[in-house]
């Protein structure tokens, strides 16, 4: 057994104002809440501390492949397409759930609410105890990640080990994202306003932010031959170029044929249907078919993980005054940077 290297980071101490002001937003996180991490203030669970130090300690080898992003910012997308490239297009074997079959979902338990946590621990669903209980250690190498925990939380040997690919959004379409993705999940009030959750983004006061730090820190090593750096937005724009940039970074060269086969697979409106991929099965919390799936999907039930799929949706969604918010903070965290969001 090797010894655990030190977790570096303690949650930092929260005043009463920031306890009602998350207690507001994210009633869910009651009585445990929200405090902020390490040296940027990533927003977690106040009880994530033993869980981070675990991750920060997870196996990593030579051949394991992480996507790290925010959430909602083409993690499923990359995700998917990343499998495929280093399973050989094997589009028989992806017939199963990306995270708990394909990938370990890293933090997935931090994350989560300690009751929700506790009820899925003592209940009887399958997928979910798979999802949240399944350690790292068990799952056949070469591994497979998926995390939103910003570098400094991932373990210190990730990048000179394995291959991590880093997808960044423009923050107004990610927020926009994540409003929808939080009232679908449960996890915030569902009667706050858009321009109310975009106050609360910009301050970096939503689980799994702030924003730019964790941006900016992989950004700083986009060199890194073991980093490849995306943006969203090249994946709409040019998915089949994002594809061999991939599949270039994986050491995988692709025919003409398992392009075109690939880029059908990862267009928006085949992910948005394809049950192992767009979470209709952990949003129903049952282990279900995939005719039942594709029964529900076509059902008034639709989910909504894969909602739009589009770049400057924003804009149908903020006040002008929160979009002018929004870009003088964008402008001010910039400055001095090379980094540039496309916002549609
Ligand atoms: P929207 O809510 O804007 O539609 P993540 O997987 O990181 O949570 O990101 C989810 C976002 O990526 C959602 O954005 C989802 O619709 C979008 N997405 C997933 N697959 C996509 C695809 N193939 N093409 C375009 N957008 C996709």
């Amino acid at each position: 057994m090797t010894t655990p290297v030190p977790f570096p980071y303690e949650a930092q101490p929260v005043s009463a104002e920031f306890q009602k002001r998350m207690s507001a937003a994210y009633p869910v996180f009651d009585p445990v809440g929200l405090a902020p991490f390490g040296p940027t203030g990533y927003i977690m669970p106040a009880d994530a501390r033993p869980f981070l130090e675990q991750h920060y300690n997870a196996p990593v080898g030579p051949d394991d492949v992480w996507i790290v992003t925010l959430p909602k910012c083409g993690t499923t997308w990359t995700q998917e397409m990343v499998w495929l490239i280093k399973n050989d297009c094997d589009y028989e074997s992806a017939k199963c759930l990306l995270s708990p079959d394909r990938y370990h979902f890293l933090e997935i338990c931090a994350i989560t609410a300690t009751q929700c946590r506790e009820e899925i621990r003592q209940g009887q669903n399958p997928v979910s105890k798979r999802l949240m209980f399944t350690p790292l250690q068990e799952r056949p190498e070469p591994r497979f990640v998926k995390t939103h925990l910003p570098l400094h939380l991932c373990p210190p040997t990730l990048l000179d080990t394995a291959k991590v690919i880093y997808v960044a959004r423009n923050p107004k379409d990610m927020c926009v994202s994540y409003f929808n993705h939080l009232k679908v999940f449960e996890e915030r009030d569902p009667n706050m306003s858009i321009d109310e959750f975009a106050n609360l983004f910009i301050a970096g006061e939503v689980s799994q932010l702030p924003f730019f730090p964790h941006v900016l820190e992989a950004w700083n090593q986009r060199h890194n031959p073991n980093m490849l750096f995306l943006f969203f937005e090249d994946l709409k724009r040019d998915l089949r170029g994002c594809i061999k940039k991939v599949a270039d970074f994986l050491g995988k060269s692709l025919t003409g044929e398992q392009l075109d086969g690939l880029e059908s697979h990862l267009i928006f409106s085949s992910m948005k249907k394809n049950p192992w991929v767009n979470k209709s099965v952990i949003l129903a919390y049952s282990p279900l078919t995939a005719e039942q799936l594709a029964a529900k999907e076509a059902s008034s039930q639709k989910t909504e993980f894969m909602r739009k799929g589009e770049t400057g949706d924003w804009k149908k969604h903020f006040s002008k005054e929160t979009s002018a918010k929004m870009d003088a903070w964008i402008d001010r965290e910039l400055a001095g940077t090379e980094i540039k969001f496309v916002t549609g």
